[in-house]
């Protein structure tokens, strides 16, 4: 069945890679996930957000991500790695209600909260989770943009002089920290990236990696998880300009930096909005070069070789999962 986090984390702090986290809330994500996982022989955690929740129908996802595993042998893998991980959990209600519905994993994102009040609230969610040997991931900082329909203006970095109290106060099982990454695909603006003169692309300034040096030096050897952790695959985006969208300056993270943060401490990497534009790139184009097309199978598997593409990519080139299991 559906496993936890703690040994795959515990595996890839020691291995230096890290696990995808990918987020899903229809049957070709889900389908394209499980088919790059198994191929490329990674465990992979799937993630369903409150929003995915509501537009999916928990009752069905619940099922669709246990048939994910069923789906894993029947593709071939004999002992699948799968997590089904509840993405910013923002209440004890909600946290407990997916752990009763099956969930092996939870996020309490109560970052937004006075510290005082994310420890508490985390610890109530880790109190009731541990019964069941659900995992549990607590966030520290603040992410710029929309969070948990909460939405700030710039990043709060990580406080490393909180994170020992925390993690022993709450007992949470690995910590999602802010360090420069942000959701959604627009996660710089323009004007504090300067352009790459070999490419003629913008770079984004670095991430905080001095924060994330100086959080594994507080709790050596814990597991830390990236949130907004998408790179904005150019070519996706231009796809998707071509064929009647308007995406303007969207901006990732580099894979480069992913790369080093999955060597480190950070064992899982959370990707969605790359999903997103793979999905949305291919649909596009179809739309636009086979206008006489209408049966969704016709566009909506185009979507879906096009996210087990991204997903491979992720598992193989960037965060070094394959081969894992
Ligand atoms: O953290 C945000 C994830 O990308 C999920 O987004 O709330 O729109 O489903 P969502
Ligand atoms: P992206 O928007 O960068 O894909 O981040 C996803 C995420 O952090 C989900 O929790
Ligand atoms: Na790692
Ligand atoms: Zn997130």
């Amino acid at each position: 069945g559906l496993v936890n986090t703690k040994e795959m984390f515990a595996k890839a702090i020691k291995g230096g890679y890290a696990i995808p986290a990918f987020n899903f809330n229809n049957m070709e994500q889900l389908q394209a996930i499980v088919k790059a996982s198994v191929e490329t022989k990674s465990p992979v955690i799937l993630q369903v957000s409150k929003g995915a929740r509501n537009y999916a129908n928990q009752t069905l996802l619940r099922y669709m991500a246990q048939g994910a595993v069923e789906y894993a042998k029947e593709l071939g893998c004999e002992h699948p790695q799968i997590v089904l991980h509840l993405d910013h959990g923002d209440s004890f209600e909600l946290c407990k209600s997916c752990i009763d519905m099956g969930f092996s994993s939870v996020m309490i994102d109560g970052s937004h909260l006075p510290y005082e009040e994310n420890v508490a609230l985390t610890k109530k969610v880790v109190d009731y989770a541990h019964q069941f040997d659900v995992t549990v991931e607590g966030e520290l900082g603040v992410l710029a943009g929309v969070e948990d329909e909460v939405s700030a203006e710039h990043h709060t970095y990580t406080d490393p002089e909180e994170v020992i109290d925390f993690a022993t106060r709450t007992g949470c099982d690995s910590l999602a920290i802010s360090i420069g990454t942000s959701h959604g695909a627009y996660k710089f603006k323009p004007e504090q990236c300067h352009v790459d003169p070999k490419t003629g692309r913008l770079v984004p300034p670095p991430l905080a990696f001095d924060v994330l040096d100086a959080v594994m030096e507080k709790l050596p050897g814990f597991p830390i998880v990236l949130h907004g952790s998408s790179s904005v695959p150019q070519e996706e985006v231009d796809t998707i300009n071509k064929y009647g969208g308007k995406l303007d300056a969207a901006i990732g993270i580099p894979e480069e930096e992913l790369r080093k943060a999955a060597k480190s401490a950070v064992c899982k990497i959370n990707i969605d909005s790359d999903s997103r534009l793979a999905m949305t790139a291919a649909i596009r184009e179809v739309f636009a070069t086979k206008p006489a097309e209408f049966d969704p199978r016709k566009y909506l598997g185009p979507a879906r070789d096009n996210m087990e593409k991204l997903y491979k990519h992720k598992i193989e080139n960037v965060l070094g999962s394959a081969g894992k299991l």
